[in-house]
C-alpha cells in the first residue's frame, strides 16, 4: 500500500443468505480526499460503507485502513480501532437522547486516561467549531436537525480521525440547512485535509468532491 492511501478494499463481497449485495468492489481512497458514493437506494451504499469502516466483516474480499488489514481483527481489536481512527457520520444523527451537547460529543473520549475537565474542554472546542458553543448544555430534543448534525460531526471528530465516513449525513434535513453542514464537510476536506466518503444522493453532491463513485446492483459502474 502506497503512503498516501488512507483505506483499500479488494475484491469486497457480501452475502445476507443468498442475496448478494455488494459483488467484488474494489475502491481505494488517498489521504484527505473527498469521495462521493450515490446510487439507487438498495444498490449497496451502506453495506459497502459498513465494510470499509470495519463496521460489519465481508463475505470475502480484504480492507486495509491507515495502512492496517482490519479484516482479520478480533471484534475487540476493530472496535478500538474505529474509535481511534475512524469518524462516522449518520443520516439520523445516532446522539444518546439522555445526554447534552457537550456529553455526545465526549462520549467517544471516555475509554480514554483523561480528567473530566480535560473531556469537557476538548468537547467544547469541537462545538466552538461548529458554532455550537451556546447549545452545550442542550439534550438533542431541544436542538434543530440541523443542530444535531452538527454535534454529531463534532462527536465524529473528537478524536482527530483522519477518514469520516459520512451516510447520507443531509438525509433528513432542509435543503438550506444541508447547504450548511456541506459547508462544514468541505472545509474540514479542505482546510484540515479530512478525508471523507460520502453516500449522498446525486442532488446533494458536494461541489468540493475529488471523485464521484456510482453503485447500482451491489456494483460500482462508474
Ligand atoms: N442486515 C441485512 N440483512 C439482509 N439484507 C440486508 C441487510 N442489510 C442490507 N440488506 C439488503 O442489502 C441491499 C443493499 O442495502 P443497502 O446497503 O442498505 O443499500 P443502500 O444504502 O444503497 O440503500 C438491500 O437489498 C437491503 O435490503
Ligand atoms: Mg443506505
Amino acid at each position: 500500500m502506497n503512503s498516501r492511501t488512507i483505506l483499500k478494499g479488494t475484491g469486497l463481497s457480501k452475502k445476507y443468505g443468498n442475496l448478494e449485495v455488494v459483488k467484488g468492489v474494489s475502491l481505494s481512497m488517498e489521504k484527505g480526499e473527498f469521495v462521493c458514493l450515490t446510487g439507487k437506494s438498495g444498490s449497496g451504499k451502506t453495506t459497502l460503507l459498513s465494510l470499509l469502516s470495519g463496521l460489519e466483516r465481508p463475505t470475502s474480499g480484504h480492507v486495509e485502513l491507515d495502512e492496517k488489514d482490519i479484516t482479520g481483527a478480533t471484534e475487540d481489536e476493530l472496535a478500538l480501532f474505529r474509535r481511534e481512527n475512524v469518524g462516522f457520520i449518520f443520516q439520523s444523527f445516532n446522539l444518546i437522547p439522555t445526554l447534552s451537547a457537550w456529553e455526545n460529543v465526549a462520549l467517544p473520549l471516555f475509554p480514554i486516561k483523561m480528567t473530566g475537565d480535560e473531556r469537557k474542554r476538548r468537547a467544547t472546542e469541537l462545538l466552538d467549531r461548529m458554532e455550537m458553543g451556546h447549545r452545550m448544555d442542550h439534550l438533542p430534543s431541544a436542538l434543530s436537525g440541523g443542530e444535531k448534525q452538527r454535534v454529531a460531526i463534532a462527536r465524529a471528530l473528537v478524536n482527530n480521525p483522519e477518514i469520516l465516513f459520512a451516510d447520507e449525513p443531509t438525509g433528513n434535513l432542509d435543503s438550506a440547512t444541508e447547504d450548511a453542514i456541506m459547508e462544514i464537510l468541505n472545509r474540514l476536506h479542505i482546510q484540515e485535509r479530512v478525508a471523507i466518503l460520502m453516500v449522498t444522493h446525486e442532488r446533494e453532491l458536494a461541489k468540493n468532491a475529488d471523485r464521484l463513485i456510482r453503485m447500482h446492483d451491489g456494483e460500482i459502474i462508474s
